[in-house]
């Protein structure tokens, strides 16, 4: 195996990504991961560490990184006495500590737009995977026929609901991936799905344990009556991450209470209308996808390996804050084109949003775990990458931002719910 000196890469990262350091030189990085927390470790030299319930331990984890990526970094960055342990012609992955993964995440942050991306593992095998490129998805006939069925649902849905669930989720103080309160945040999660789910015998919740770390995701199914291994993935994630990692005030309210809250109305509407769809909805809350989408990495990743046939996945992180001329941004990059087709024609068919499309650069969040997985994964996002929500990542991130409304929130809970029906039929 050949391996290369990472001269400059993640401390160059740190110079070009960080939201608290240096110009942004050009970086993209395509695929996967995290990188922010570098920063942090710094950061938890200098300050005290807070007591931590569950952290992971001081372990090795493994990023990969496109050797493209890599390239964009040019030796502009030094990462010192760091080698690739493993390259192939398309990337490289490299060996860091699971206690940098925060500020690893800080560091590549969306400010600069132009940040790398990386996938996080726990162990040297599985990153190992991620060096061949992924597979091409199957592409479903993708058809818009159940007008009636869907504007039924979305006459149910409502903005309160998305709020509630926005308010419930920004009151922890965080939702970091090793924090109590991220713990408690995904339980919360888990008992209020069940809650909404109560009644329906062909309806359950499960908690998804992660080996590495606290915090579960959370994963609701709907039942199909005709197809049932045929599969239909709505997820988003439900940690948040602001500087300072376990203790910091990071409420999250739009990055990702918002995507949790529109799937959350989708499921309340479900119920409400006693709709029951012929293939399977899985309804997922990812956990610490902030630190290198790990969460949906060990789900799509887990879902490959039992060979599940998931035909389709939509990610919803960030959909409250307004900030373009249009309504609704589908990612154009480690998606699905097929699929974002579909999704322009369900906005046209069924809402009068202005579509817009945009691209990330980078693996941004849990769809990319999907579309490197081989799986059908779209992101529909709530403005022009670059016009986004800044406060995001901060303490900021709360729902008065949004004028204490889900206005914004609420399409997309449209979109999900047009998605479903037309999807799981
Ligand atoms: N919600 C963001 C992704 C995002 C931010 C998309 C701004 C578009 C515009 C997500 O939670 C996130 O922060 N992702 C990380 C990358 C991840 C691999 C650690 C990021 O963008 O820094
Ligand atoms: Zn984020």
């Amino acid at each position: 195996m050949k391996k290369i000196k990472l001269a400059g890469i993640l401390t160059g990262v740190l110079l070009a990504c960080g939201a608290y350091a240096g110009t942004p030189p050009e970086v993209k990085f395509d695929q996967g991961a995290d990188l922010s927390q570098f920063l942090r470790s710094a950061v938890d030299q200098a300050i005290p560490p807070p007591a931590r319930l569950a952290p992971e331990p001081d372990k090795p984890v493994w990023i990969s990184v496109f050797n493209e990526d890599i390239k964009q970094l040019d030796g502009k960055f030094s990462f010192k006495d760091r080698e690739a342990m493993i390259q192939s012609q398309s990337a490289s992955v490299f060996k860091v500590n699971a206690s940098e993964l925060g500020s690893l995440s800080e560091i590549m942050h969306r400010k600069l737009h132009k940040c790398g991306g990386f996938f996080t593992h726990s162990s040297p095998e599985s990153a190992a995977k991620d060096l061949s490129p992924a597979p091409a998805a199957a592409a479903p006939a993708y058809t818009i026929d159940r007008r009636d069925q869907v504007l039924a649902l979305l006459k149910l849905s409502e903005e309160k609901g998305i709020t509630d669930t926005i308010t419930s989720l920004s009151a922890y103080k965080n939702r970091y991936y090793t924090s109590q309160t991220g713990v408690d945040s995904a339980k919360w999660l888990q008992a209020y799905w069940s809650k909404l789910a109560a009644g329906r015998s062909d309806i359950s919740v499960e908690a998804y344990k992660h080996a590495n770390w606290a915090q579960q995701s959370v994963i609701l199914t709907v039942k199909g009556t005709a197809e049932p291994q045929n599969i239909v993935v709505l997820g988003g994630h439900l940690d948040s991450i602001s500087r300072g990692g376990d203790s910091a005030d990071a409420h999250g309210a739009d990055d990702n209470a918002s995507g949790i809250a529109a799937l959350t109305e989708a499921i309340r509407v479900i119920v409400a209308s006693g709709y029951r769809p012929s293939k399977t909805l899985k309804f997922m809350g990812y956990a610490a996808e902030e630190v290198g989408l790990r969460g949906s990495q060990d789900i799509a990743g887990a879902f490959k390996r039992d060979g599940a046939q998931v035909e389709g996945v939509i990610q919803f992180d960030m959909t409250n804050f307004n900030g373009s001329a249009e309504d609704i941004f589908l990612i154009a990059d480690n998606t699905n084109a097929a699929q974002n087709a579909f999704l322009g024609g369900l906005v046209k068919a069924y809402t009068d949003y202005r579509l817009g499309e945009t691209k990330c650069g980078y693996a941004c969040s849990d769809h990319a775990s999907w579309t490197k997985n081989g799986y059908a994964a779209s992101f529909p996002f709530e403005s022009k990458f670059g016009e986004d929500n800044p406060n995001i990542h901060t303490p900021k991130d709360t729902l008065a931002q949004s004028g204490g409304r889900s206005l914004h929130a609420f399409k997309f809970a449209k979109l999900a719910i047009a998605y479903l029906v037309e999807t799981a039929k």
